[in-house]
Order: structure tokens, then sequence, then C-alpha cells
């Protein structure tokens, strides 16, 4: 259930029988490899060369190692860009053409671009596509990283042109839909219209949102193209990708993952918290400085099991110092074997480290691997040795994960429309999900993520922060099979145009919700107001709605004023305004425990996780902590004692 990410093309050749028997030998399985060699595949235009590749796959598959093969796509070589210089992406917000010397150098609507990925990939395909040795593929890598999903270039607005044609049918329709009106901003002709950038201030929302819905349109296009590709040239083998948070991506995560066995996620915890944690005193962050903030990689697993139907991977571990967030720190010890069980109990099939060898050149000549560049064994060496042995207790295969009981809802339109009108400052979508989050984690509960239009399946509790743009009768469709169902304020706020929906937000929703939301304010931090919920008093001030509570609603929290926060009818209840984690938590506890969910409050640094039958402790303290696991409960790894970023493993008795 282990791997790592190799690159042949780094080193000698003479280096390559040992490194394979090294890997064999640490207990390794797969290897990924040749997601940034197109130079090599193709040094000149139309001329390959695979002997090398040959090579590699065969000293590594004679070691007894699995190879997944990643598209070079996201590093088009120099040669490439000299042909086709208007392949390259334009920065929206300085409209500078994005040029060649890093990577992910190309857009997403250039059809010289497409071409040229469907020629290496079918050459690839046609070549390794039965390959005895070679087990699946990963497309391109991390789609839309450094920002590269909105290009402002000719080819971008060209296609946008198209897009909104077919979309609208004529201009008429579009200056109606937008309400072009305003501003005189009406358009004779689809060829009128230019990418949203560039204006005296801000330009229209439902503009911005079509450019964003476009956008994330043609990456799910260009990926397609690889996977059509792929599929009939592979038979048998399994097709995913490396995926990025949504927030990153731009993108719509869940339609880009359409197609794939399962979806892979790149997981590195301490720079994800030195970014996600960039405004917190330094008393704050310190304590999860070298293990990571112990929701933060959870949460990202969680997303991605949800993407597609197989167990997902971590394709890139991170297994010691990296080199792109702001401050680079060493893991605490324990913490790469930490994160490795972590991944498998949330249900990770594979753990893949990244990388094999530190390489002692380029750009990542600072990011650590499992060897240092001189070949010796680097920190994170023994504690992989460790997941081995820890594997082998436990007999993972035997036990997938299995459905929560819990499910949040994420809406990539409600993660847009936060950026596009902001409203308030301090809102931030996936903030909020995270904080939703981190309250279900916090007591003990599992999560799963569905989209809008997932499966309710047999949740019990259901909890969608924001739905922006609710199709008709989604309240009654998710409380179908009988779970509660919590929507967050800004739901229902607009219509597929981002116009107020007619007789008001929350839309679509007041089928099931008979209510109005009347005004919305948002705070400054520190000026918040309050809402008081069951005797106890709560913050409230991100963002607040002033709701009209119609007939049959019953009133659960209300604002300091006197008027409802927090609302329900039957199954569904509607938060009005953004809070803070205490109310979450003590929310959630109650609504869990109405539906008969077993619920505990946890200490920050100390999470659990169930895959099957067992219950996972996972300790990110600098202290030991009581594992909560019933009297006489077989342990399989650690024991009722969970040492400092130690994880204790037990059976949960039938
Ligand atoms: C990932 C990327 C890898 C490597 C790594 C460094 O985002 O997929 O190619 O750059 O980061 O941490």
């Amino acid at each position: 259930m282990l791997g790592v990410c190799y690159y042949p093309e780094h080193w000698p050749r003479d280096l390559w029988p040992e490194d394979a028997r090294r890997m064999k030998g640490l207990g390794l399985t797969y290897v990924r490899v040749g997601e940034f060699a197109w130079s090599r595949f193709e040094p000149e235009p139309g001329l390959h060369d695979f002997e090398w590749f040959d090579a590699s796959l065969d000293i590594l598959t004679a070691a007894g190692l699995k190879v997944v093969i990643g598209t070079p796509t996201a590093t088009p070589p120099k040669w490439l860009v000299d042909r086709h210089p208007e392949m390259l992406a334009v920065d929206p917000e300085t409209g500078r053409t994005r040029g060649f010397g890093s990577r992910r150098h190309y857009d997403f609507s250039s059809e010289a671009y497409l071409e040229a990925c469907r020629g290496v990939v079918t050459v690839l395909a046609d070549r390794y596509g039965t390959h005895p040795g070679v087990v699946g593929w990963q497309t391109d890598n991390e789609l839309c990283c450094h920002d590269t999903t909105l290009s402002a270039s000719p080819a971008a607005r060209d296609a946008f042109r198209l897009w909104l044609k077919a979309r609208y049918g004529d201009v008429a329709a579009l200056n109606a839909a937008w309400g072009n009106v305003f501003w005189s901003m009406e358009y004779r002709s689809f060829d009128e219209i230019e990418l949203p950038v560039g204006a005296v201030t801000e330009t229209s929302p439902a503009h911005r949102m079509a450019w964003r819905r476009f956008a994330s349109d043609q990456v799910a296009r260009f990926h397609r193209a690889q996977l059509e590709i792929l599929r009939p040239r592979s038979p048998g083998r399994f097709i995913t990708h490396n995926f990025i948070p949504m927030n990153e991506t731009g993108v719509d995560n869940h339609a880009l993952a359409r197609g794939l066995d399962f979806a892979s996620y790149d997981n590195y915890p301490l720079g994800r918290t030195d970014l996600l944690m960039k405004h917190a005193p330094a008393e704050v962050f310190k304590p999860w400085m070298r293990t990571g903030h112990p929701d933060f990689g959870a949460f990202f697993f969680d997303q991605t099991r949800g993407l597609a139907p197989g167990a997902f991977w971590v394709m890139e571990q991170q297994p010691g110092p990296v080199n792109w967030a702001m401050h680079n720190p060493r893991p605490a010890p324990g913490m790469v074997r930490l994160w490795s069980l972590e991944a498998f109990a949330h249900g990770a099939g594979v753990v893949s480290y990244f990388r094999w060898r530190q390489a002692p050149f380029a750009q990542e000549q600072m990011h650590a691997g499992l060897l240092r560049p001189d070949s010796t064994e680097a920190a994170a060496w023994p504690e992989v040795e460790a997941v081995v042995r820890d594997l082998a207790a436990l007999d993972l295969d035997a036990t997938p994960r299995g459905r929560a009981r819990v499910a949040l809802v994420v809406d990539v339109e409600a993660q847009w429309l936060g950026e596009i009108e902001r409203q308030g400052r301090s809102y931030d979508y996936s903030a909020i999900l995270l904080a939703y989050y981190q309250a279900l984690r916090g007591l003990g509960l599992d999560v799963d993520f569905i989209a809008p239009d997932g499966d309710p399946a047999d949740y019990a509790l259901i909890l969608a922060p924001a739905v922006a743009m609710p199709k008709p009768a989604l309240a009654e469709r998710l409380s179908a099979n009988g779970a509660v169902v919590l929507f967050g304020p800004r739901s229902g706020a607009k219509t597929a145009d981002v116009t107020l929906p007619e007789g008001l937000p929350p839309g679509p929703l007041r089928s099931a919700l008979p209510l109005r939301v009347l005004s919305v304010e948002t705070l400054r931090p520190g000026c918040e107001g309050q809402i008081l919920w069951n005797g106890r008093t709560y913050s409230s001030g991100r963002w607040r709605e002033e709701i009209e509570a119609g007939e049959g609603l019953s009133i659960l929290a209300r604002y300091e004023d006197g008027a409802p926060a927090l609302v329900r009818q039957g199954q569904v209840l509607y938060l009005a305004t953004l809070t803070d984690g205490a109310f979450l938590t003590d929310l959630f506890e109650d609504l869990a425990q109405a539906v008969g969910l077993a619920v505990m409050r946890l200490p920050e640094g100390l999470r659990l996780c169930q895959r099957g039958d067992l219950v996972f402790a996972l300790n990110y303290a600098s202290e030991p902590q009581a594992a909560p696991a019933p009297p006489g409960a077989d342990f399989l790894l650690g024991g009722p004692v969970v040492a400092p970023r130690d994880v204790s493993v037990w059976r949960r008795p039938a």
C-alpha cells in the first residue's frame, strides 16, 4: 500500500538498479514516474526517445515494483512553446504572458496545445498502455496549481464567446439574464464581450460567474481528452489525477474527476498549515508547526475520497521540509508515520512519498526526499519502515472505509460566489466549510463530502454550510431518506446568473423552509453581534441575515435583538448567520445526539477515525492522551495511552 515518486531522468543510469532494489527492500510497491519528462520523451518535435524510459521501466518492473506513469503535460518543452507562443496563458491580473521556465505554462483554451497533448499522450499510451509493469496512469500533474485556471489570452476570450453563445443562444437573452441594462453594459453581439478583466471597478457578477464556469469547463475538457486516449489503449489499468483543493484549483473538482477510477491528493501538511494559519498568532501556530494542524490533512482526505468511486491515493506525501511554503520547518519525529496512517484511516488505498531522493539541482533542491542527495537515508526512512510494519499488523485491504453517518455538502458555486461578491472582507467559503468540518471532527464524528447533486444515501445528518444556487427541491431530496439537514447562511442566495431569486432568498429552498431573507449585513472582526441559543450566547458577525420566519417555522436561536437566527421546519434547519466554532460544536453535538449518533468532545490534538471496524486514535499533541477505547479493547497498534505523535488502533467490538 506504499509507493514513491521517482525521476529516473534526474539520475545516472548506474543508480537505477540500486534504487529499485532499495525501494523494494523498503517495502514499497508502487513507483510513479514520467510526469515532467516531456523534454526527454520528445527532445525534438516529433522525434521520440523512449530507450531510457524503457530501460528504467524494465529495471523497476524486474525489481517487482508496479509503475504508475504520469502524463507529462504539465511541462511542455521549449520547442513547443516556441512553435506555438499563443499556447501560453495570460495573467488576468497583470496582463503579462506567463512564459517558459517553470511549469504549467499553458492555456487550457489553446487548441494547439491540446493537440500537442493529445499527441504525446497517444504515443505514451500506445507504447506503455499494456506494458506488464504498468498498473495505472496519472493525468497531468496538479491541474490548475500555481493559479493557472484563469487566463486572459485571446484564445480564452474567443473560446469564452463561443461558450456564451452555446449557453445563451442570443445576446439579448444574455443581456437580460445578466442585467446588462445596469451601467449600460448591454452588448449587440457575442463578439463584443471581453473577459471580465481590466475594467475600472468591479465587473458584472454574472459575467464573472460565467467566466468561472467557462474556465472550469475548459479544464475538464482538457482533462477529458487524456482520459479518452488512455482508456482504450490501457485496458485494465487505472486512471487517476493528483488533485489540489477546490479553492485552489478554482474549478469544479467533482466535474474534473468524472471518468477517473479514483482521485488522488498530494499531502503536504506543514506547508498547508503554514499557509492556512498565516494570520494566526505565533502561540496558536507553533503547537502545529511541526505536525500540521490536526484537521487540515483529514479535511482534504475526506474531500478527495468524495470525488470518485475508488479508494483515494495520497500520490505525494511530504517526507521532510518542503521548499515552497512561507517557512518550511522539519516535521516532528513520528509525523511522517502518523500522516501516513491517518491517510489510511480516512480510506486511502495507497500512500506514495514525494520523492525518492532529494534533487541536488534546480527549483526543489531544498525539498526533502526519502534519501538525501548523497543516497543516505533521510529522516523519513525509518518512519516508512515503521509504516510497513504497521500495515502488516492492520490488514487494511480487508477493511474498507465505508460511509460516514454525517455528510458535508461542498458547493463549488458557493466558493465562486464568495470570491466574486464578497460583501464582507472576512467572508471565506472554504474557511466556513473548514469550520463546520472542525466542529464535527472535534466531536469524534467521521465526515463524508458530497456535492449538492450527490447521493444523500443513509446519512443521519447533512450539513450544507452554503449552497449558493440550489436546484428546486434540494432540501426535500437531501432529507428524503430521513436525514436532518441544515443549511447555512447564503444558501439559495442567487439564481444561476447571480441575481436575487424571485420571492427573495433562500429561493428554491423556500419550498421546505417558509422564510424570506430581508437584508444582509457583514461586520468587521471585533465588532460582532450575538446570537442566543439554549440559554447561551455566541458571536455572530461576518454574515448576518435578517429573516422573516413564515408560518410553521420554529425559532430555535435569536439575535441579540430577538430576531430569528436559527429556524426549523420538520427535518430541515436554516442558520441565518456565520457564528463561532463554539456555537457550531454545541449545535452539531445537539443535532447529532438527537439523530442517535454517539459524540464525545476530543482534546484539540487528538482525532479519531473509523475504517471498517478499526478505530484509529491519532495524537498530534506533544503530551500523551488517553485513547477513548472501550475497556478490554483489542489493540492492533499502540495501547490505551497514545504517546505524542503516535497512533493507537483497536477493533470496535461487534
Ligand atoms: C507538488 C507537486 C510536485 C512537487 C511538490 C513539492 O505540489 O505536484 O511536483 O513540486 O509539490 O512539494
